[in-house]
């Protein structure tokens, strides 16, 4: 087999382009010297066959529905893991040792407090802002205060971002949901775990004492593992071509947790909730199948579909199976979501038009169902896909500035407006 392809240009000048080939995974053409050897660019909206990077962080087999932290299936160390341990093994490349682990667990609980002068950030919102605009704006905010430890050359600055990060996601995350509904923010506490602080914080009122409910709690720790980390989806992108730049890390980190709001992205979560009160009942199915498969109708399944996945995302399957037991504790599908999102998928899975478009459910079909059972508001979910998320961004990001290798992104395009044509007064125009 060849270590290289052949490209041929319009005028029949051929030129070698080096094959890449990672640990798993299609290879790729190397077309670093394309431009310099035949004139001509590359031309792929949307990055559909275009790698941007090289990197050891996580793998999709979009066609085996596999996910991989590090080598590990996502999937079992959702079952196996919890979500520290997790950000322990995408920022380490290795699970921790029993004493590696304490010590990270302790650093991150001991920093989850922000900057006073942060929460006054939030006052400067209306009440009903929405929560991802409070998250990208505060996070951005953190430049103005973490400015000691943005040298990423640095080894050590490069923890202490990675530590602050995971660490205080969750505290402006929450302290964004109590500012929204009039309540006095929570801090965090040192007693409490990762998602039971993070559930103290988001439902604890002075007027009485808070008791964590573990099944809450283990039920975020398996969300936020299965957020955790999707290789180069837009957010992740966004982190790295923003990081690129040499920009404070903290603001790219912005940079992410606004690529993820969109709907076709993060904001699916938020988008799924939404449609099934839209569609209502079970009756009201196949009017809605309908819409998605109309070109004419700007409708989607949402939470369906996804650009890499042609088979079940696997991180919808365990959330399934976490929502019949979250739905147990809690009373049931007492407003039949479940019920009506398990029938869409039934109806839609045998549907030929989503056959053929091998749309599957993804990650955000099945997670808001959870987040809602437990008393999350709607548009507090894609602010929880955030919390989970951040490691994720944190580790792209530090894999890229710890290359010396790194270059500041800038692709280039297909040109479709004027040729050069001379200024004219107005009064001739
Ligand atoms: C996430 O990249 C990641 O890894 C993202 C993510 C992560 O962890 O970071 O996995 C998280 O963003 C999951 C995706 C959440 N978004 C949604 O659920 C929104 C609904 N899905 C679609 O918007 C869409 O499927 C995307 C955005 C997810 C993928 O878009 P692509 O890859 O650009 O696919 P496409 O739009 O070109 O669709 C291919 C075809 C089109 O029909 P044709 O033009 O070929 O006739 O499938 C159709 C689309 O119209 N299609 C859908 C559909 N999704 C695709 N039709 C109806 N409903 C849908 N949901």
């Amino acid at each position: 087999m060849s270590d290289s392809y052949t490209v041929t240009d319009p005028s029949g000048n051929s030129v070698e382009l080096p094959k890449v080939q990672g640990t798993l995974g299609p290879p790729a053409v190397d077309v670093r010297k394309l431009y310099a050897s035949t004139g001509g660019f590359t031309f792929d909206p949307g990055f559909t066959s275009t790698c941007s990077c090289e990197s050891g962080i996580t793998y999709i087999d979009g066609n085996e529905g596999v996910l991989l932290y590090r080598g590990y299936r996502a999937d079992e160390l959702a079952k196996k893991s919890n979500f520290i341990e997790v950000c322990y093994l995408l920022l380490n490349g290795e699970l921790p040792t029993k004493a590696e682990y304490d010590e990270f667990e302790s650093a991150i609980r001991m920093h989850t407090m922000i900057n006073e002068s942060l929460k006054r950030f939030f006052t400067g919102f209306h009440y009903d802002a929405h929560p991802m605009a409070m998250l990208s704006s505060i996070v951005g905010g953190m430049s103005a205060f973490y400015h000691d430890t943005t040298n990423t050359s640095d080894p050590e600055h490069r923890t202490i971002f990675a530590r602050r990060m995971i660490a205080k996601i969750p505290t402006i995350a929450a302290a964004a949901y109590k500012y929204s509904v009039g309540q006095p923010l929570v801090y965090p506490s040192n007693d409490l775990d990762y998602c039971s602080n993070f559930l103290r914080m988001m439902f604890a009122v002075p007027a009485e004492e808070y008791a964590v409910d573990p099944v809450a709690a283990e039920a975020l720790d398996v969300l936020f593992i299965l957020h955790a980390d999707h290789e180069q989806n837009a957010s992740t992108s966004t982190v790295r071509l923003a990081g690129s730049t040499g920009c404070n890390p903290y603001a790219a980190m912005a940079s992410g947790i606004s690529a993820l709001w969109g709907p076709a992205h993060g904001g699916a979560n938020e988008a799924v909730l939404n449609m099934l009160n839209q569609i209502g009942s079970v009756d009201n199915i196949d009017q809605y199948i309908a819409k998605a498969k109309d070109k004419s109708d700007p409708f989607r399944l949402m939470g369906f579909g996804h650009r890499v996945y042609k088979n079940f995302d696997p991180r919808a399957t365990v959330i399934r199976e976490h929502c019949h037991k979250v739905l147990k504790a809690y009373g049931g599908d007492s407003d039949g979501k479940l019920e009506l999102a398990m029938r869409l998928e039934e109806i839609a899975l045998k549907d030929e038009y989503f056959v053929e478009k091998k749309l599957y459910p993804n990650v955000d079909f099945y997670s808001g169902i959870i987040y809602k059972a437990l008393g999350i508001p709607t548009n507090m979910f894609t602010p929880m896909f955030a919390i989970g998320r951040t490691v994720g961004w944190v580790a792209h990001y530090l894999e890229m500035v710890s290359d010396p290798g790194m270059r500041i992104g800038r692709p280039r395009q297909i040109y479709t407006g004027a040729d050069e044509r001379a200024y004219t007064d107005i009064g001739s125009r």
